[in-house]
């Protein structure tokens, strides 16, 4: 039997399955049309319970490049949450119909409540303000293919560092790697939370936390700005203090690094200005790309489908068998 694997967060995965997982992107970007087929039949059930473009698009588009069909809501007001079912029996439901779940929810821990019913794997796409691995898998692919590694690198988080769940997953994955140091440029209402401190702290790994992205900018390879996430504010008017705190744009762009690259999970609202877009450290749209392929890859790997039978049916045409 099929051993059921989920993907709750970054730490689900080894070292070695990511390595497969960037191999396997490599391959497919270079020849998509091999793996058009390669999920035909399977069915994604992507339940999204908050709002999201990019995530459940991505997931959507990688599901449909793979030749499998996707089923599911992008709404809790659309689904039966509305009339009080819960995680657990929406996810039977789904686990009945589909064969591997994208799950987005505004409530921490909901992808791993439903894992644990599920019979068919969890993949989380983002809990609350909790964690985002797959969001993480794309901004590893892409730091990946600017740097070609993902050790030596001083990555910068700025902004929401307490609720951007983007932040807390990327700092679990990338504490992984050798000699990487963070700097976690928020303002003190928005800091850091002390479980991922305490993560880096228990790994040797260096931070530093600081308020000031202008003077933090010039030594940091990877400029990771996060919005402020409003829908996570209790108080709408701390919100509106702190929501353009930091903005990044030419002026602040012209004291960093040549080789850096600037990273955003999107969407942005302010902090980025527009005039950075052409900025070739601009790397931001390139990031939802390579989100895409990650998650093709991913999907092959959860559904364990046959790689190699690509290879095989590629000699067999070769061969004119
Ligand atoms: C992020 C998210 O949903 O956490 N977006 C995304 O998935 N690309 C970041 C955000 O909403 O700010």
């Amino acid at each position: 039997m099929k051993e059921l694997r989920h993907f709750l967060e970054p730490r689900d995965l080894k070292l070695q399955e990511y390595e497969e997982l960037f191999e396997l992107v490599d391959k497919i970007m270079a020849n998509p049309k091999d793996y058009s087929e390669i999920a035909r039949g399977k069915i994604l059930a992507a339940l999204f319970f908050e709002p999201s473009t990019r995530t459940r698009l991505s997931f959507e588009s990688a599901m449909l490049k793979l030749g499998g069909s996707v089923i599911g809501f992008s709404e809790a007001s659309s689904s039966s949450t509305a009339k009080g079912e819960s995680i657990e029996d929406t996810t039977r439901m789904a686990s009945i119909y589909g064969d591997i779940i994208a799950m987005r929810h505004p409530e921490a821990y909901s992808p791993c409540k439903a894992s644990k019913v599920s019979t068919i794997p969890v993949i989380n796409a983002g809990d609350g303000g909790h964690q985002h691995p797959t969001q993480t898998l794309a901004d590893l692919i892409t730091i990946r293919a600017k740097f070609n590694r993902l050790n030596n690198l001083k990555i910068g988080f700025c902004g929401d560092l307490k609720f951007g769940r983007t932040v807390h997953s990327l700092a679990q994955a990338f504490s992984e790697y050798e000699n990487n140091s963070f700097v976690f440029i928020s303002p003190k209402e928005l800091k850091m939370p002390d479980y991922v401190k305490q993560e880096l702290e228990q790994k040797d790994m260096p931070y530093i936390e600081t308020d000031n992205l202008e003077d933090a900018i010039a030594d940091l390879d990877i400029i990771y700005m996060t919005r402020v996430q409003k829908e996570r504010f209790e108080d709408a008017d701390e919100y509106e203090r702190l929501k353009d705190f930091y903005i990044l744009d030419g002026e602040k762009m012209s004291k960093a690094k040549d080789e850096c690259i600037v990273l955003h999970p999107l969407p942005r609202v302010n902090e980025i200005s527009c005039e950075v877009d052409s900025d070739p450290r601009a790397w931001y749209f390139k990031q939802a790309e390579y989100g895409m392929y990650g998650r093709m890859a991913l999907i092959i790997k959860l559904l364990q489908l046959d790689c190699d039978k690509v290879l095989r049916l590629k000699y067999y045409e070769l061969e004119g068998v």
